[in-house]
């Protein structure tokens, strides 16, 4: 969500929306996306939510990678939402008022075949097999159109980098607990293969019940897995807290204390996992 430009470059529309330019595809994308999608699929069954994978069985998006015409004609009928693609990543202002009129904004290029674990800029893999599943889930689909709502608020009142974090710990990096135990929503997860692993079953990162000016307070890191997620109980709960927190004084209070760094765990903190942490301190050892 960071802008990279301050104008829609010349082949986008006022809005920044491109043609997605489907025809242009090659085979060998479309295999590629056919693997990746094959791979997260033996994955994420007693991973993932129930509900991410109902919405990917509804969608259609196995032998290639989507014509976004299509799959938002499917959208659109369950929840009203469609797809659209942009030239990579928009100005928030952008990004938040397509979500809040039910667009959801997707890059059209796909990620090189060397470099299927490692992205640097969400590809269509991220943003379609990873997001667009839980649009069709009527409760998460109206959580991303209030979330949108509040980045268009959040402007205001100069908040967006608090706001910034409810996105990245939700709709990005999201836990949930079912009666089953803990599975994966957040779209960074289930589109990586090693973090599907890592954000279940790893030892090291800390996994801490949601409370929305909590994370709101906390820091996070966008170079490697997470090394805190936050579980919310259910997506009721999630659009719930969203629609019903009078955002602009928590953001007043939330001025005056100070911001949590990413491992800190609180008193009041709901502690489904103490984290080891091993798996960043492995990586800020120095080599040899
Ligand atoms: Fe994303």
């Amino acid at each position: 969500m960071t802008p990279v430009l301050n104008a829609p470059p010349p082949h986008a529309a006022d809005d920044w929306t491109i043609p997605q330019d489907w025809d242009a595809y090659t085979p060998a994308e479309h295999a590629l996306w056919r693997r990746l999608y094959q791979r997260q699929l033996r994955l994420l069954p007693g991973r993932a939510v129930p509900e991410f994978l109902d919405g990917l069985g509804k969608l259609d998006m196995a032998d290639g990678i989507p014509d976004f015409r299509r799959l938002s004609d499917r959208l659109m009928a369950l929840t009203g939402w469609q797809v659209v693609a942009v030239p990579g990543l928009v100005p928030e202002d952008v990004f938040f008022a397509h979500l809040a009129n039910r667009r959801f904004v997707a890059g059209n290029f796909l990620r090189p075949p060397d470099r299927i674990d490692y992205l640097q800029e969400p590809d269509v893999f991220h943003d379609v097999f990873g997001h667009v599943p839980l649009l069709a889930h009527p409760v998460f689909a109206d959580y991303m159109q209030a979330y949108g709502e509040g980045g268009l608020r959040s402007i205001r009142f100069s908040a967006l980098h608090r706001l910034a974090r409810l996105y990245w710990y939700t709709v990005e990096f999201g836990l949930i607990e079912t009666a089953e135990g803990l599975r994966i929503y957040g779209a960074g997860i289930v589109s990586s293969h090693g973090e599907s692993i890592f954000a279940l079953d790893d030892p090291s990162p800390n996994r801490l019940g949601f409370d929305l000016a909590r994370v709101l307070r906390t820091e996070y890191r966008i170079d490697d897995y997470q090394q805190t997620y936050f579980v919310i109980p259910s997506f009721e709960h999630l659009l719930g807290v969203t629609l019903e927190t009078d955002f602009a004084p928590l953001y007043a209070e939330l001025e005056r204390l100070p911001d949590l760094a990413i491992t800190e765990i609180l008193p009041t903190d709901r502690l489904f996992t103490r984290g080891t942490q091993a798996h960043h301190r492995r990586l800020a050892a120095p080599a040899g």
